[in-house]
């Protein structure tokens, strides 16, 4: 038969039956991809932390710096004081508690950034123990202020540089 320009009945059924596979495979793979994407959506993202994950962090990393300096490893001081700024600067963007009030807590983690670890770091890096625990000191009723502030007063960091981060010692029975 000679070509012409209208398509005969077999041709047209041809088309419409590949452009339908077509369309519905399209439409499968579109679903896939949305299936995918709120999958990923509803979870939480590895690149944003949990508070409480990255104040378990911020605890054993003051914890060492306190013993750190505390035995005249300056060194090793500034540098968990330096990891500590790196989870702070994460917090902004970390997934909230739900206990608590959390609308204090981004303010809060401002201040603490802006005054308590530039002192930290400074007397790190001065090898100054005893500038060093008194920005221990200043930092521990910071960081006891947010949590009793966000309904966690009895998280209580010690002010002084050496002991177990958060305090375990028997407190007043009753
Ligand atoms: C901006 C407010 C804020 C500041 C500042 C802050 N914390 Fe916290 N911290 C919290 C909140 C809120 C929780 C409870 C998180 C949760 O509910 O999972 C918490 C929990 C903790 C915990 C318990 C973590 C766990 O899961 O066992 C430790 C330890 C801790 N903080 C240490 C510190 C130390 C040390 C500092 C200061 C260097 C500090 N925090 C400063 C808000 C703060």
């Amino acid at each position: 038969m000679p070509p012409t320009f209208f398509p005969t009945p077999a041709e047209f059924r041809a088309w419409h039956h590949a452009w339908s596979a077509y369309r519905s495979s399209l439409m499968k793979r579109l679903l896939l991809l949305l299936a995918l994407g709120c999958a990923a959506c509803s979870r939480t993202s590895p690149h944003q932390p949990r508070y409480g994950e990255a104040m378990g962090e911020v605890g054993r990393r003051f914890e060492l710096a306190g013993r750190a300096a505390a035995a005249n490893r300056f060194e090793l001081a500034a540098f968990e004081v330096d990891e500590m700024g790196e989870v702070f600067s994460q917090l902004p963007r970390a997934e909230l508690p739900k206990e608590g009030d959390a609308k204090v807590l981004p303010p809060m983690v401002e201040g603490f950034r802006k005054a308590e670890l530039p002192e930290l770091a400074r007397a790190a890096k001065d090898k100054d123990g005893r500038a060093f625990a008194d920005a221990f000191a200043r930092a521990a009723a910071a960081c006891n202020a947010c949590h009793v502030a966000s309904g966690h007063g009895f998280i209580e960091i010690p002010p002084k540089p050496g002991k177990p981060v958060p305090d375990v010692d028997p407190a007043p029975s009753g």
